[in-house]
């Protein structure tokens, strides 16, 4: 299948085989593609929980609307934003380029500042909404990859956030909940994994200039 057709063979799926599980390459091979999203600046100002515990999934599930994949899929992705991103959280970064490819300190000063003045700008809740948005590209990344490698998937925001933290005991990680998707494999009769894609058409939904 060519990526196009594995982008119109994943849906939202409604509901997963609660006896099929990822296998621990399968699973790892997801969190390589998540790790290697994108983000603003690099900063990746977000933590994954992964969820695989039954009992902490029906928690979860009853602060999502019942929703029934939270239970039957065999992993929960919770994609959760950094509350607390402030100077040394940069400082950290910078110390991780400058280590990994082998620069002088010296010579990101100029990007280290620049950083850390964009986070010095924000209000703390424009931080988090910023970090927000970095954890839906990694959702992102994680539904195509999860695409590729024939797995299935349900990106979700039908939950309660402040449930979740609570539950997850993000607060004290200075997290705070994004989005979630669970993950795994989908019924044999799941009716939506035969519904036709709505989609806007190319002409309105693209603008050529
Ligand atoms: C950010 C986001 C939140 C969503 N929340 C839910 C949800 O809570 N429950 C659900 O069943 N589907 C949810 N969906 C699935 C969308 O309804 C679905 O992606 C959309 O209708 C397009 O269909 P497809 O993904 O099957 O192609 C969500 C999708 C996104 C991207």
């Amino acid at each position: 299948m060519s990526l196009l057709e594995k982008l119109n063979w994943r849906y939202a799926t409604k509901k997963f085989d609660p006896a099929k599980k990822l296998s621990a390459e399968q699973l790892d091979n997801l969190l390589s593609a998540v790790q290697l999203s994108p983000s603003s600046a690099g900063l990746q100002a977000y933590r994954v929980l992964i969820v695989e515990d039954q009992e902490t999934k029906e928690k979860l599930r009853e602060a999502a609307r019942g929703q029934q994949q939270l239970t039957q899929a065999s992993h929960i992705f919770v994609f959760a934003a950094e509350t607390n991103l402030d100077e040394a959280y940069v400082t950290k970064y910078i110390d991780s380029i400058a280590a990994t490819r082998g620069i002088d300190r010296g010579n990101l000063a100029l990007f280290e500042q620049n950083i850390k003045g964009s986070v010095n700008r924000m209000a703390e809740d424009q931080k988090i909404v910023w970090d927000h948005k970095q954890a839906y590209i990694a959702l992102g990344v994680l539904l195509s990859a999860a695409a590729d490698m024939g797995i299935d998937a349900c990106p979700m925001e039908g939950f309660e956030a402040g449930k979740f933290d609570e539950i997850l005991g993000l607060k004290e990680l200075g997290l705070t909940t994004s989005v979630i998707a669970p993950v795994g494999f989908r019924a044999d009769d799941d009716i939506f994994s035969h519904a036709l894609k709505v989609r806007r058409p190319k002409e309105e939904l693209f603008i050529h200039i």
